[in-house]
């Protein structure tokens, strides 16, 4: 079935799943974005202003921003700067007796995007702002006292922002041209005039914290690995060719960001259901992604299908469908599929590890937003291996 209707938060929720469903979904004439976040996520995940609730002009001139802020070159800008931490990182491990991944994961992340995006961090300071960072992600969705740390680092984290956006403006803090601190502190509105200094923060955080969300993935990619011992070899043996087709099976495989929201602009009839001005529509990613009339064998674990062409850009959309110019496609694609990368190659070629528990005996909590090994990733016996 491609819709059904629900009611989610006390609201009527009409729910899309399937290619062709995005590709409706993702039709501006027929959707907006305007007040489609639920409002406890703009307390936390997303903040207020930001990209995601614009539309039309507003927003194609917004997103360019984010688009110039993850130039090629400057994402490969941050891999090198990512991969020495890793390096740093792994030789910090060895002493260790075992590591909690996804959170070591979370501060060399910390400290890499903010060397990259031009925001200053002392070393006593990047546990504090990883924790805050992923309090805005791993505790969105959560209930109780989970929500309320995650209000508070929103709170916090916009507090930080917004300051750095000042420092540079007045001269005080001096950034590199293409940083990201430094594009989004100058960048002009529609109507010629900066973003206020709480939107620039909000701005500033929806590369921060999704760069740092990508610890979520690459715990998939160490999952997957120790899942299928046959590519762990292979990806060993390889000579990174075949890396990026894991990565790309890991973001269609695993669950991360499962559905995005939208409001019907003006009444319309798809496949003889109703779309009322008004209502709210949810785009199921998750489900797109494992389709059965898309994908052949959708529930294995295949890396070979992503070494032939590309996926259609609404049959595939881990972050989003459609063109991230133009819709609300994730720009930060590039990045996080780079960033996985760089993971694969160090779990994979330049350390030896053992899970403290196999992959095989921990299964994915689907009741987790987001979505982990229920057990955790923990790793230990762990050397680096020269390159
Ligand atoms: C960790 C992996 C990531 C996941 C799972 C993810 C997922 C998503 C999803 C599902 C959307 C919404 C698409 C829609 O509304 O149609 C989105 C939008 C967005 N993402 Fe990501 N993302 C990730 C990484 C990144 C990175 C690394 C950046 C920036 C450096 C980024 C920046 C954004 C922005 C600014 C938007 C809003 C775009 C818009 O509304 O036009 N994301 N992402």
């Amino acid at each position: 079935m491609d819709v059904f209707e629900t009611r989610l938060l006390l609201r009527r929720t009409t729910c899309m799943t399937g290619a062709e469903a995005a590709s409706v979904f993702y039709d501006p004439a027929r959707f907006q974005r305007a007040g489609a976040a639920p409002a406890p996520l703009q307390k936390t995940l997303f903040g207020k202003g930001g990209v995601q609730g614009l539309d039309g002009e507003h927003h194609r001139q917004r997103k360019a921003m984010f688009l110039q802020i993850n130039h090629p070159d400057r994402v490969e800008a941050l891999a090198e700067v990512v991969s020495r931490e890793w390096g740093e990182a792994v030789a910090d491990w060895t002493t260790a007796d075992q590591i909690d991944l996804y959170a070591q994961v979370q501060v060399l992340l910390t400290r890499a995007v903010c060397e990259w995006a031009g925001v200053p961090l002392s070393e006593a300071e990047a546990e504090t702002r990883a924790r805050q960072l992923a309090a805005l992600f791993d505790e969105a969705g959560a209930i109780g006292l989970g929500h309320l740390r995650s209000r508070a680092a929103r709170k916090a984290t916009e507090r930080w922002a917004a300051d750095l956006i000042e420092q540079i403006r007045s001269g005080q803090l001096e950034v590199s041209d293409s940083s990201a601190a430094s594009v989004i502190a100058n960048h002009q509105e529609p109507d010629g005039q900066p973003m206020t200094p709480r939107v620039a923060a909000v701005e500033l955080l929806n590369v921060l914290r999704p760069t740092v969300a990508t610890s979520v993935y690459i715990t998939f990619v160490a999952h997957a690995l120790d899942t299928h011992p046959v590519w762990r070899e292979r990806l060993a043996r390889g000579d990174g060719n075949e890396d990026l087709a894991f990565v790309e099976e890991v973001r269609r495989h695993y669950p991360f960001f499962p559905a995005v929201a939208a409001i019907v602009r003006e009444d319309f009839q798809w496949r003889d259901h109703r779309f009322p001005r008004g209502r709210r529509v949810l785009l199921d990613l998750y489900g797109t992604n494992r389709d059965g009339r898309y994908w052949d064998d959708p529930e294995r674990f295949n890396p070979d299908r992503f070494l032939g062409e590309e996926p259609d850009r609404f049959a595939f959309v881990p972050q989003g469908g459609g063109d991230p110019a133009v819709h609300h496609r994730c720009p930060g694609e590039p990045i996080s599929t780079r960033l996985m990368g760089v993971a694969l190659e160090h779990l994979a070629r330049h350390m030896t590890y053992t899970p403290v528990v196999p992959a095989a005996l921990s299964a994915i909590d689907y009741g987790r937003l987001p979505a982990l090994p229920d057990r955790g990733f923990r790793i230990r016996n762990i050397s680096s291996r020269p390159a």
